[in-house]
């Protein structure tokens, strides 16, 4: 893998900054019944979808980083995002990883792929001291993404009147994950 912000390649991926052009692709995720489920939410209209990437527009804007649109090398499309978010956790600011793929692409480990980039950016470019990640309950293929790319589940809280899984990974325990990877 090779990193060279803002632009990040994987194997199979390559993770840039959005674009406002990006609705249409980004249409195809969350309007999907199938993806907004793991959300306990009805489908995005194209205002709905327009608001969210505005906000990843202005995260963008004011950090360099947001959630990046997700590119398969293969044939040239937005199959996913996957990113940092800025957030208050628990009134504690943390950086928030955080993915969502097209359905008709799941189960080829490409959210793996691309968390585990996005994971590396933020230690080693960014060197930020922890990454979270706030994951339903409910929402296992989530949590497994996360515990693969080395995070781990450390406490409950109940986040817009929901229960979620609070994983992290701190600068320390991602240098020891990779000192035992090589
Ligand atoms: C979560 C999501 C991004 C995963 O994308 P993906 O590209 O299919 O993920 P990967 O293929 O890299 O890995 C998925 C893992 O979850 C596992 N998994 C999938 N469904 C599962 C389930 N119901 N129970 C347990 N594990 C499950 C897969 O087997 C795989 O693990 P493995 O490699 O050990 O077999 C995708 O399901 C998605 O977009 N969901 C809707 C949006 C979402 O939930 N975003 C995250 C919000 S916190």
């Amino acid at each position: 893998m090779t990193i060279t912000p803002p632009t990040i390649e994987t194997r199979r991926l390559l993770l840039r900054l959005m674009h406002s052009r990006d609705i249409d692709a980004l249409l195809h995720i969350f309007a999907d019944p199938i993806v907004m489920a793991a959300f306990d939410a009805a489908p995005f209209d194209r205002q709905q979808m327009a608001q969210w990437l505005r906000r990843n527009l202005d995260h963008q804007e004011r950090y360099g980083y947001g959630l990046f649109a997700a590119i398969l090398k293969a044939n040239g499309l937005l199959v996913g995002d996957c990113g940092l978010e800025i957030m208050e956790v628990d009134g504690t600011v943390e950086a928030e990883l955080g993915y969502d793929f097209r359905s008709d692409y799941w189960g080829h480990g490409l959210a793996t792929e691309a968390a585990g980039a996005v994971r590396n950016y933020a230690f080693q470019v960014l060197h930020l001291p922890r990454l979270v990640s706030l994951i339903r309950q409910r929402n296992l293929a989530s949590q497994r993404v996360a515990e693969k790319v080395g995070l781990r589940c450390i406490t409950q809280i109940t986040r817009f009147g929901q229960l979620h899984r609070v994983y992290a990974l701190t600068q320390e325990e991602f240098r020891q994950l990779i000192i035992h990877q090589t």
